[in-house]
């Protein structure tokens, strides 16, 4: 009869720890988790959507709300199927990403904010391979067009030195200061005639499309000009 009281207490003891041991996660870590953090969604055929998940969690002793949701190009959308989670709760965020002009390997970001402003951020890799080009029916578009155009055309009006035209069109593919990023390090170029020319036509023009005006492009002559002899500054 009198060790009945100290061993129920002994089993509860043991329950409450093996609960704290089998929780997945600690809840000093305040706030929403992504995850995984990181994944790999593996190969597609440039032009192709990606469709993907993600779990959101609320790993924190109060309710959580999502307020914001970002993917960091406009050709990456996130949509949490609810913003409002209880303590411990998850729910899914729906990824879709439009492979269009991408080409070799992609990553792409996306971001959660909370009503107190704490961020969560997961990674994905994907691997974009060139479609067949006889046997295609996708109808090209370029980064110029639609709705691709608010990013990668607006910001260059009006920009005038070639850091600043760089800083708004160019940046986003190339890197910081030009030392390539998905796209190639263009500093080592020395050629005024041959960056002029490869700027206003392009490269390959679905990868590096012409950027003259002319061409369908954002940029004025003027304007290629001035880039073409900031990037000559470059080392
Ligand atoms: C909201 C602004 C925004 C919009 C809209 C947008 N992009 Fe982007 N794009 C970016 C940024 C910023 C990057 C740099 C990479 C990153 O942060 O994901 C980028 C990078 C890219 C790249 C380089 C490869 C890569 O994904 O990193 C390609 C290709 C591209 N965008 C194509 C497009 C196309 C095609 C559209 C229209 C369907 C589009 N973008 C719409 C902002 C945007
Ligand atoms: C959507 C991404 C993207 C944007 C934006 C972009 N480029 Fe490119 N660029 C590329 C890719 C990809 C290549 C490589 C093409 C290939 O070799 O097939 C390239 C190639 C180049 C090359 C040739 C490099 C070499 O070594 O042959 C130059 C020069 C260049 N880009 C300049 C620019 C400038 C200047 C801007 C801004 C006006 C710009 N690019 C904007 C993707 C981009």
């Amino acid at each position: 009869m009198n060790c009945i009281i100290p061993s129920l207490l002994f089993g509860l003891m043991m329950m409450l720890s093996s609960t704290l041991q089998a929780e997945p996660f600690s809840l000093a870590n305040e706030g929403l988790v992504l995850e995984p953090a990181m994944q790999d969604l593996g190969k597609v055929k440039e032009g192709e959507h990606l469709f993907a998940s993600l779990l959101v969690r609320n790993n924190s002793t109060r309710m959580a709300q999502i307020v914001d949701v970002q993917a960091s190009c406009g050709c990456t959308k996130a949509v949490p199927a609810q913003r409002i989670l209880a303590p411990g709760e998850f729910t899914t965020i729906n990824i879709e990403v439009d492979t269009t002009g991408k080409t070799g390997k992609v990553k792409k970001n996306v971001v959660v904010t909370d009503q107190a402003g704490r961020q969560a951020t997961a990674w994905m890799t994907l691997t974009v391979l060139e479609p067949d080009p006889h046997n295609s029916t996708m109808p090209r578009h370029t980064i110029f067009d639609g709705e691709c155009a608010r990013c990668h055309v607006a910001p260059a009006q009006g920009k005038v030195t070639g850091k600043a035209i760089y800083g708004a069109v160019c940046v986003m593919c190339h890197g910081n200061h030009a030392q390539g990023d998905y796209a190639p390090d263009l500093t080592k170029l020395d050629d005024a005639d041959a960056l002029f020319a490869m700027i206003s036509e392009g490269v390959d023009p679905r990868h590096m499309p012409g950027f003259l005006k002319e061409n369908g492009g954002p940029l004025t002559e003027k304007q290629i000009h001035a880039l073409v002899k900031w990037l000559l500054s470059l080392d």
